[in-house]
Formats: C-alpha cells, structure tokens, sequence
C-alpha cells in the first residue's frame, strides 16, 4: 500500500468506526489533513474551526494564515509541509475539545504521523502538546525540541492564541525561525 493509501485508509477507518458521532454530526465534514505527505515536519493543531469545516482543509482561517506567513518566514511553503489536527471535526462554537474527544483521535493522529514518519513533530497549542508529550507545561518548553519514545517534537504556542497577543506572536515567529536547524540536528 502507498503511503497515501495508508492515509486514506486511517480517514476512511474514523468515518467506519463512527467517531465522535455527535461532533460527526454537527459539523460538515471530516478535516483529515493537507500538505506533503513525505514532508520532514508535521504540524499538530487542535481542532478544526469555522473556515476548516466548511472548505474541509486543516488552517485555513486567520491562524492558518499566519502559519503560513511564519511557514514563508523560515523558506517553506505551506504545500511543503504536513498539516493536521487532533480532533478532525470542528466543535460546537469553537468549543475546546473535550478529553474525550482528544482520546478518541489519539490513535488516528499517531497512525498518520506512523505513515508520514516525520523527523519532527511541531505541537501547536497545549492541547496538542498534552495528547503527545504528557506533563509538561507550554509556557515552559515551548520552543525546545523534545525526544520522546524515538519522536522529535517542538512544542509551539497556538497561531490562533499568538495573532493578537503581541509577546506570545514574537516568542512563536521566535521559536519558528529554530525550526531549520533544528530539523538538521535530528539524525
Ligand atoms: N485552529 C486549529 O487548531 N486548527 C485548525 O485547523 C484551525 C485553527
């Protein structure tokens, strides 16, 4: 099976296994993923909002454009690099995904990341960097690359979070700019 193949499976098997039905229902569609499937680095946000539910694209609001513009910032584009979620339905008024929630995307999220086998994982916001990287505080380890069970990952502040809080949006666009020689660091 190619690795897109694979993908399409871990998408088809959330819609068979009825996942979250009721955030299935009351949102428009599944948001899976989007980008390059053998890119390096894979970026991990919390759920989808209004503009990803309705075009069924992961970052494509505000936050996603100011993903992109840090994307540009440091030579990427955003075709080059893997971009998904925790949960992939959008939450009732951009509620915070619920533990549950978050549990029941958990093996979907790590099989993708088992297809993609990137050398780094970038964690966007708490919720994302609970799921993968328990215990550990985002206003501390933000920016500094993590190794846990044989991942890389780079714990991020949310876009979303960043956009209008003039501190936390130099300290990401800051801990962006790591990412290059991060990624060469990791064997
Ligand atoms: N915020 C997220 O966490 N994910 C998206 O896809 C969009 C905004």
């Amino acid at each position: 099976m190619s690795k897109q193949q694979s993908l399409d499976k871990i998408k088809d098997d959330i819609i068979a296994k009825n996942i979250c039905p009721e955030l299935a229902a009351s949102s428009t569609q599944l948001v899976f993923g989007d980008g390059n499937i053998d890119s390096e680095i894979v970026f991990i946000g919390e759920a989808p909002g209004k503009n990803e539910d309705l075009q069924g694209l992961p970052f494509v609001g505000a936050a996603g454009k100011f993903l992109n513009e840090m994307l540009e910032g440091i030579g990427l584009k955003r075709q080059d690099v893997y971009i998904t979620n925790i949960v992939k339905y959008r939450p009732p008024n951009n509620r915070d995904p619920l533990p549950d929630e978050k549990q029941a995307f958990l093996p979907f999220l790590r099989a993708q990341l088992e297809v993609i086998k990137p050398k780094l994982v970038a964690t966007l916001g708490r919720h994302s960097m609970d799921c993968l990287l328990p215990g550990l505080q985002i206003s501390k380890v933000h920016g500094q690359p993590k190794r846990y069970k044989g991942q890389v990952y780079l714990p991020l502040f949310h876009p979303a979070a960043a956009l209008y809080n003039g501190s936390m949006r130099q300290t990401l666009i800051d801990d962006f700019a790591k990412i290059p020689r991060i990624l060469a660091q990791i064997k």
